[in-house]
């Protein structure tokens, strides 16, 4: 059996096309690039004003590293240091076997399978060197490349709490919570 996940080594993951490394303070212009883009962040916090807030996210998520309670990468495609995307376990439980994910990606880079690709090497490393039983994802409702990707992996529905949340248009709006189990992942597109 593999070696359990001990954050002594960060993990750098790489899949077909892309690469899951860790982030680094210099990724600061590369992330304000998609997280002050208004389409990209449409669905998550404020878009960001200023190239400093991107470099205190990942000065916080590198700290969450240093702690051992998340883990954060940089997206990639292989051959590129150039970051396109951020990607994570928001939260490991480790008593229960279960993690929260969260993702982005720059939106020049949308519809084209790199999202898929990248969760795909995630959830392989969750679901081995994590030991997780359970993944689970939280997002908008009609957010619909959200809720494409993850049916794609197999997540299933398993709840949704109605007007969750105010978003731009000044509505509220449905958020749905996903579970994927170690027991029915198959990672079959990038084996
Ligand atoms: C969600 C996101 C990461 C998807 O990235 P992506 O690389 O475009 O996703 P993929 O290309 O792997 O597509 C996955 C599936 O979703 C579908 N899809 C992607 N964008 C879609 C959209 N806007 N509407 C409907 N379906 C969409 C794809 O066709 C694909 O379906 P398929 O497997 O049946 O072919 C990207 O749209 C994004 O960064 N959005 C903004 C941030 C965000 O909302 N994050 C989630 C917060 S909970």
């Amino acid at each position: 059996m593999t070696d359990i996940f001990d954050f002594s080594t960060f993990p750098r993951l790489t899949s077909e096309r892309v690469v899951l490394r860790e982030l680094e303070p210099d990724d600061a212009a590369d992330l304000f690039v998609w997280r002050s883009d208004p389409e990209v962040q449409k669905y998550n916090s404020e878009p960001m004003q200023d190239v400093t807030e991107a470099a205190a996210l990942i000065d916080r998520l590198r700290r969450e590293y240093s702690t051992q309670t998340a883990i954060h990468w940089a997206v990639t495609f292989s051959g590129s240091t150039q970051a396109i995307g951020l990607f994570g376990f928001n939260s490991w439980e480790r008593f229960h076997h279960r993690a929260e994910i969260g993702y982005d990606l720059r939106r020049d880079y949308w519809g084209r399978g790199i999202a898929t690709e990248a969760l795909d090497a995630m959830l392989r490393f969750g679901f081995t060197r994590m030991r997780l039983n359970r993944v689970e994802a939280q997002t908008i409702a009609d957010n619909h490349g959200s809720v494409r990707l993850l049916q794609g992996l197999g997540f299933q529905r398993e709840g949704l709490r109605r007007a969750h949340s105010l978003e731009d248009d000044g509505t509220y709006h449905d958020g749905a919570i996903y579970g994927l189990l170690q027991r029915d992942y198959r990672s079959s597109r990038y084996p």
